[in-house]
């Protein structure tokens, strides 16, 4: 396989999943879980939402959440907006980054933030000069990137027409979403086959749901065809309240076990992460898949009798 010696996670738990969470999360324990996360030594973390407090009630303590936050040197933290309102506010709350979002579906894109996606461009364009004037790069997410639950399949055309004006409005980076987990590994190469070259010096990003199993297989794909961020979230948590059948994305733990075993870096601690993921369980109040099995490198005593009989080594 063609793996890159190191990749960038950016964890998406306490945006992507606490927005889908039916019990508002305390804003104390999103600030813990937050640090925790920095702790562990991840590289990006998208923290929140500066989106309208009706359309997701679950972030309505964006502010008060980036400012009660420890920042660690070494991670940048992010928070997604959907227009200039909200680069306006994630600005004045000391984001790193600016996460934007658009579909590359009509149908999705009307559902989620009650735009065409040309309406959400103009938007996009008046964010980006708020994020710009305020030096904050901008990383540009589109959500249904290879399938819409309403609409079926995304054409890659309409898909580039999408990047191609994020790219013109001055984004840094594209993240290629894959809301709810229609893709698979051979349209993901299909797809970062003809897209990265046309768009030359554009840092892409996988972020995947894991609703079909495909999530992993998927960032394999998008490894080998080059790309080397991913998004992943804490405890598998995450789901687009605005997209019938969404469900977690790739959990993080689990992606960071598979690349770790594969000699991939990231930089990121996995045992405290793993801590961190309990952590979360008892905070959502639910059991999370978290690495149950334990490390790759986990022994079990041999049962009894069994090792008498072993040949000598
Ligand atoms: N932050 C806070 N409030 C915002 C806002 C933002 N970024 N953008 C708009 N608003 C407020 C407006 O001020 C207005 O408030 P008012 O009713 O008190 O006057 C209200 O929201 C409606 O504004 P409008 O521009 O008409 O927006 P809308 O109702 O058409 O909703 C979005 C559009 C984009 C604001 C809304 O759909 C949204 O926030 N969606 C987020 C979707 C999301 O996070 N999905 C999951 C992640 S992909
Ligand atoms: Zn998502």
């Amino acid at each position: 396989m063609k793996l890159p010696k190191r990749v960038t996670i950016c964890e998406v738990g306490t945006r992507d999943g606490f927005q889908i969470e039916p019990d508002f999360i305390p804003t104390e324990r999103k600030i813990e879980v937050v640090d925790r996360l920095a702790a562990t030594g991840m590289p990006r973390i998208e923290v929140t939402s500066f989106v309208s407090p009706k359309a997701v009630p679950q972030l309505r303590d964006a502010e008060e959440v980036m400012a009660k936050i420890i920042r660690r040197p070494g991670t940048r933290y992010s928070a997604l907006v959907p227009n200039d309102k909200g680069a306006v506010r994630a600005v004045d709350a000391g984001v790193d980054d600016i996460h934007t979002v658009v579909s590359a579906s009509e149908s999705h894109n009307l559902a989620n933030v009650n735009m065409s996606i040309a309406e959400s461009i103009t938007k996009l364009k008046a964010t980006a000069e708020v994020a710009h004037r305020g030096g904050k790069p901008v990383y540009a997410g589109i959500s249904c990137s290879f399938g819409c639950p309403f609409e079926g399949d995304v054409p890659v055309g309409q898909l580039e027409s999408v990047v191609a004006r994020l790219v013109d409005l001055g984004a840094k980076g594209i993240g290629l979403a894959d809301t709810t987990g229609m893709a698979n590994p051979a349209q993901v190469s299909r797809v970062l086959e003809r897209l990265v070259p046309r768009f030359p010096g554009i840092e892409w990003t996988l972020h995947t749901h894991d609703t079909r199993a495909m999530a992993i297989p998927n960032i394999l794909a998008a490894m080998e065809a080059g790309v080397t961020n991913f998004d992943g979230s804490i405890g598998g948590l995450g789901g687009c309240p605005f997209a019938p059948g969404a469900s977690g994305n790739v959990c993080t733990e689990d992606l960071i076990h598979c690349l770790h075993a594969m000699g991939v870096e990231t930089g990121v601690n996995l045992d405290a992460l793993i801590e961190t993921s309990r952590r979360v369980q008892e905070i959502v109040g639910r059991a999370l898949p978290i690495v149950k099995a334990g490390k790759w490198d986990r022994r079990y005593p041999l049962p009894d009798g069994v090792a008498a009989r072993l040949p000598a080594r």
